[in-house]
């Protein structure tokens, strides 16, 4: 297929770019570089041995978001462009509404256009909300878009809802919505991984520069949690098989919209990814615990089993390939 991935030159729609190269997929990025660097494009060629075309464009620019849709034939796009942090969202919700659901609007008026009907999207666990101790394990079948706790958040919710309309407007039209739980790792070549502009907000980019020296210390945001060990617990998902759930999603596509959960079903401690980092890599981290960080849920878990049964997807690769393939980016990073 010759395929659009909006915000390739980002975290996971680079690691999707290798593996859909890798399945002999054309591909073809659009990203406006807000969180990305332009190199990244080089590093794919390398790994999967082809480059994909880049289109620098800004999808909130909806005249050069056509131009690049007329100048192709694309069979299908992976939407992963926006703006994620959580906390950053707060603080500019405005922002975050009008990158995110404007973009989005931009990218299906082009694609209602151009005739073009497939559709995967990135949205996130962060959909299901606060639910309480219900947050533990969470499947498909959930309420959604209820105590949503950001505004990144809710820009996943209404999109959801606006892809949800847009499929019952056009009976030809197929969407897969993919939840990710927690993305972590890099490549295993080592040449790609977590690169974002600025300083990082989640754990593991933050953990990283930490081992590099260039933040000083990593706070843990609480012990005090009803947990094993007192941290909270997430689901932390291998990009590169989170990379492999878009390939199954396409393959499976079908009208109308169609939504799976992409993690593991295991959740793991903060402080327990911590300290096998420090096993694996031999090096022990300046450390302290701080307090509790504000919208923080205590525990959250994917129920993947929709995935697995519908698409055949299932995550593989374990928190030391995680860890291990990390540590081999930052070799390349130092
Ligand atoms: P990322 O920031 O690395 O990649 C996003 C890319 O989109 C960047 O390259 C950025 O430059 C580009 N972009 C942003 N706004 C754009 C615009 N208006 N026009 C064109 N390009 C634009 O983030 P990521 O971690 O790779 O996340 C990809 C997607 O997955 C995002 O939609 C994110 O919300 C979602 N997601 C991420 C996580 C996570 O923890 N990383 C979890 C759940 C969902
Ligand atoms: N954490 C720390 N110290 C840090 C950073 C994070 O202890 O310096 C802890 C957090 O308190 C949390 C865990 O590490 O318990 C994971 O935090 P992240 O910020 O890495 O990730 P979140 O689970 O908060 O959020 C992520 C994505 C969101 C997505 C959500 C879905 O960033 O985009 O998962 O579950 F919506």
């Amino acid at each position: 297929m010759n395929i659009l991935v909006t915000g390739g030159t980002g975290y996971i729609g680079s690691h999707t770019t290798i593996e859909l190269i890798k399945a002999g997929h054309t591909v073809a990025i659009m990203d406006n570089l807000s969180n990305s660097k332009i190199e990244v494009l080089d590093k794919i060629e390398i790994i999967a041995g082809k480059k994909p075309a880049f289109f620098p464009v800004d999808l909130l620019d909806f005249d050069a978001t056509l131009k690049a849709f007329k100048s192709s034939r694309f069979d299908a796009v992976i939407h992963f462009a926006g703006l994620k942090a959580v906390g950053e969202s707060v603080e500019k919700p405005l922002w975050y509404y009008e990158n995110n659901i404007e973009g989005t609007i931009n990218l299906l008026k082009a694609m209602k256009e151009t005739d073009v009907s497939k559709l995967i999207f990135s949205s996130s666990a962060t959909v299901y909300g606060d639910r309480g101790e219900d947050s533990a394990r969470l499947n498909e079948t959930m309420t959604t878009g209820v105590n949503v706790t950001n505004p990144y958040g809710w820009t996943k919710a209404m999109i959801e809802q606006i892809i949800r309309d847009v499929c019952g407007a056009d009976p030809k039209f197929e969407a897969t919505v993919l939840r990710y739980f927690n993305p972590v790792g890099a490549d295993k070549s080592g040449l790609i991984g977590e690169d974002p502009n600025g300083i990082p907000n989640n754990l593991m980019p933050i953990v990283m520069k930490v081992y590099l020296g260039k933040i000083p210390e990593l706070t843990i945001f609480g012990d005090d949690y009803d947990t094993e060990d007192g941290s909270c617990e997430r689901d932390f998902i291998h990009v590169t098989d989170l990379a492999k759930g878009h390939l199954k999603a396409l393959e499976h596509s079908k009208p109308g919209v169609s939504v799976y959960n992409l993690g593991t079903g295991k959740a793991t401690s903060v402080l327990s990814i911590v300290n096998a980092f420090e096993k694996i890599s031999g090096k022990t981290l300046p450390k302290k615990i701080g307090r509790r960080r504000a919208g923080d849920l205590k525990s959250i878990c994917a129920d993947p089993e929709k995935a697995e049964k519908e698409l055949g997807w299932k995550a593989e690769l374990s928190i030391e390939d995680v860890i291990e393939d990390t540590l081999r980016y930052l070799g390349n990073c130092e």
